[in-house]
């Protein structure tokens, strides 16, 4: 099983959600998952997590501080199983990129696989304080345990 994560910038929540998959799958003895994240913008190509990102993570016992961002490659179809999107933004973004039912058929709204249909946006972060890390991360460990669950 191969997952890849995906928001705006690959910056915040991207990054916490490939982090705290890897986290979850660690803490249930899961192995063979691969879990990487990328940003539908190339504005923050090459660049460490946010250090709001990257101390909320620490503060959970989770390091994302090696990770740095990429921009979503249409490859990416190719190479994994499950694409989840932090929003619908970036939900539709992807979808128009996808060449074939197939393609389409990988992508999902994150929290859909908690609470299916809801369509619940991760809401986005960058501008604003602390609590919004917080709320991300309590979000993905929510989002993460029911992939494990249900896909791995
Ligand atoms: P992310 O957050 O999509 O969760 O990584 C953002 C990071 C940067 C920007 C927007 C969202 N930005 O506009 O630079």
């Amino acid at each position: 099983m191969k997952i890849l994560m995906v928001c705006l910038g690959n910056i915040c929540r991207s990054p916490m959600a490939e982090g705290v998959m890897r986290y979850t799958l660690l803490q249930k003895g899961i192995n063979g998952v691969e879990v990487d994240s990328c940003g539908t913008s190339a504005y923050h190509s090459g660049e460490a997590p946010d250090v709001r990102a990257q101390k909320e993570c620490k503060h959970r016992g989770v390091d994302i501080s090696y990770q740095r961002s990429r921009t979503f490659s249409i490859a990416d179809f190719k190479k994994f199983d499950k694409i989840y999107t932090m929003d619908v933004s970036n939900f539709e973004h992807i979808m128009t990129l996808a060449q074939n039912a197939q393609e389409k058929g990988k992508v999902k709204m994150i929290m859909n696989e908690a609470y299916p249909s809801e369509d619940i946006d991760v809401p986005d972060p960058y501008y604003g304080g602390e609590k919004g890390f917080q709320n991300v991360f309590d979000m993905l460990v929510i989002a993460t345990e029911a992939i494990a669950a249900k896909h791995c």
